[in-house]
């Protein structure tokens, strides 16, 4: 399997990716990094791993169809055949989801649908709520709205803080991205 990683910023899921597949616990090959900030650290992971990068600036294209389109075309020629999002901070618009349909996975760092949408720690922490969690779901044209494929909760501890508790998910993302990813893999 030919994995493209979407990511926008440190990249920690990205790396639990390369590290499972240097385990060989994840059979499947990393083809490209697309990347929509050049400052992202993900680049600098990708460099150490040898994996190819396009990073692009969206506000340099004429519209979203325009840089998804460009993204569609260096997919089909690197043969992906599974995108996993991974804090890639950008709706997925109608042009690569048509190219890529049921191929792109996403991991939100929430119980879905519970607290969809951008911080969804803050969220969960200003609900006062007991548990919040992790999915991985497919990709459809909402904001963290796909069908579910795996989900894990996280009780949310007396005194727990943003930096607690961001730990406790980052942990269990990078575990349960990896065991998804493979479930997804049929060799
Ligand atoms: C993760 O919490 C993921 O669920 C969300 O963005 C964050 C990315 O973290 N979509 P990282 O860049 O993989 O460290």
């Amino acid at each position: 399997t030919n994995l493209a990683v979407f990511a926008s910023g440190n990249g920690s899921n990205f790396q639990a990716i390369i590290n499972a597949i240097n385990a060989n616990e994840l059979r499947a090959k990393i083809c490209l990094l697309v990347c929509d900030k050049r400052d992202a650290y993900s680049i600098e992971r990708a460099k150490q791993a040898g994996i190819p990068t396009f990073v692009f600036t969206a506000k340099e294209y004429e519209s979203k169809a325009a840089y998804e389109q460009e993204i569609v075309t260096i997919l089909q020629e690197n043969k992906v055949d599974l995108i996993a999002l991974a804090g890639f901070m950008r709706l997925i618009g109608p042009t690569l989801l048509e190219a890529f349909r049921g191929k792109i996975v996403n991991i939100h760092p929430s119980f879905l649908p519970l607290f969809p949408g951008k911080d969804a720690v803050g969220q969960a922490l200003h609900a006062n709520v007991e548990k919040t969690g992790v999915t991985v779901h497919f990709v459809d044209e909402g904001m963290d709205t796909g069908p579910i494929i795996s989900q894990q909760e996280i009780d949310i501890t007396l005194g727990e803080t943003r930096e607690s508790l961001e730990k406790k998910i980052h942990d269990v993302e990078h575990e349960l991205y990896v065991k998804t990813l493979q479930s997804l893999i049929h060799i």
